[in-house]
């Protein structure tokens, strides 16, 4: 389907310029139809983008996941399933996400992260993308499912490539890292059907006991959302580390705040992953003919859910462009919202504040040395920032 377009995807960004497009579109356009990436419908106020992902009956993820679409064989549970499919799936990963495991991560995050930073504190810089925050998500995801030593060793090289791979869109690099990533995946699964570990502290042994109506859950099912999680859980911190980074380097004085007053991490946290929501492109597919924000979206359309502009819509956030810490309880949409709503979420959260954490207590006078490279749909963020700083005495 198509129709009139209402704006053009510009060829070239920068750090501001998605974010000025995105308050043109609120002010006069806010379902938007765009003719690049196969034809899509931006979404950018708050309030549509809650109601296309908790209407999941109108607006289904089963045909495309994110914009630009990107072709698969495989379906990847539980995103790429509407309910009640999705839910086994979902289930068997959020028992693994709980408060009390989450405590339990605290002291691991904190090592993990010190491991990954302190040697970029003590060079004085360097890109904090490349030498950071490609590499850490992926220790972590390594360390979450429990891989052997010598897999999580190969699945740390393999896995940022991969996402340097999508990052910078070198498709004949993405395919060959992302079947090495299946590989991996697929020799997990076999691993533990031949040595099972104990479903309460091993999430794939988990999937494995799974039953619904007395039926294991399919194989090729079990490897794809094991693909999904390795995905959508390394993807997102890597540029958003880099767009706090920038921040910091932008505004010297909230870094200075956050050294005086580490308390203040967590609401910082919060403003940060407001101001640079990481995913503009996660995507649903109409199916019926529906009116949303004034336009009549046709069955089959293409929406994206435009995260990185429900985080800064002026009718939910005042001053939306302004770093503030006296927001009360902030309403965002970084993690989504529904059924699909991030499962990952509380254990991002510890991971970035962490980083925020000891950005703050091991460094000091942040300079950006370089310009910026930045990411595509479906992600915001930096993919590279030089940086120069001086370690904390
Ligand atoms: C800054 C970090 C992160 C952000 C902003 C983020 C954001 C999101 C969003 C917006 C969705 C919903 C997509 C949709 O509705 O189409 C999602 C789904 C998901 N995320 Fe995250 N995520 C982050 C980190 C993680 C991490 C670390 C993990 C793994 C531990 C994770 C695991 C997942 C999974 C498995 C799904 C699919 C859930 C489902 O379909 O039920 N995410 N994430």
């Amino acid at each position: 389907m198509t129709h009139p377009a209402d704006f053009t995807v510009p060829e070239v960004e920068d750090f501001d310029s998605p974010h000025a497009l995105f308050a043109e579109l609120r002010g006069h356009c806010p379902v938007a139809w765009a003719d690049e990436m196969g034809g899509f419908w931006a979404v950018t106020k708050h309030a549509d983008i809650c109601r296309v992902l908790t209407e999941w009956q109108t607006f289904t993820t089963t045909v495309q996941n994110v914009v630009p679409r990107v072709a698969t064989t495989q379906r990847r549970p539980p995103l790429h399933l509407d309910p009640p499919g999705n839910i086994p799936y979902r289930n068997a990963i959020l028992r693994f996400l709980s408060p009390r495991r989450i405590e339990d991560w605290k002291p691991v995050i904190a090592a993990m992260v010190a491991e990954h930073f302190d040697p970029f504190v003590a060079a004085g810089g360097g890109d904090i993308c490349a030498d950071f925050s490609f590499t850490l998500p992926i220790a972590l995801l390594a360390e979450f499912f429990r891989l052997a030593p010598d897999e999580a060793a190969e699945i740390r090289i393999v896995g940022a490539e991969f996402n340097m791979a999508l990052q910078r869109q070198d498709f004949d690099l993405l395919r060959e890292r992302s079947d090495a990533l299946y590989n991996i995946a697929a020799r997990l699964i076999e691993d533990r059907k031949a040595s099972p570990q104990d479903p309460d502290l091993d999430p794939v042994s988990n999937l494995l006991a799974v039953r619904v109506d007395g039926a294991a859950l399919p194989d090729d099912k079990i490897l794809g959302a094991l693909r999904q999680f390795l995905l959508v859980g390394i993807i997102a911190p890597t540029t958003f580390i880099g767009s706090m980074a920038v921040h910091l380097a932008r505004h010297p004085e909230h870094h200075a705040e956050l050294t005086a007053n580490p308390a203040l991490v967590p609401v910082a946290l919060e403003e940060l992953l407001r101001l640079y929501t990481p995913y503009r492109g996660f995507a649903r597919t109409a199916t019926r003919d529906v009116e949303l924000g004034g336009k009549l979206v046709k069955e089959g359309d293409p929406l994206a859910v435009v995260f990185t502009s429900g985080n800064r819509d002026e009718d939910v956030f005042p001053d939306p462009h302004s770093y503030r810490l006296d927001r009360d309880a902030p309403d965002l949409v970084t993690f989504g919202r529904g059924p699909h709503m991030c499962p990952g979420s509380p254990l991002a959260r510890v991971l970035l504040a962490e980083v925020l954490l000891q950005i703050a207590q091991k460094t000091r006078d942040l300079r950006l040395t370089g310009p910026l490279e930045m990411t595509r749909w479906p992600e915001y963020g930096p993919l590279a920032v030089h940086l120069a700083l001086t370690p904390a005495g």
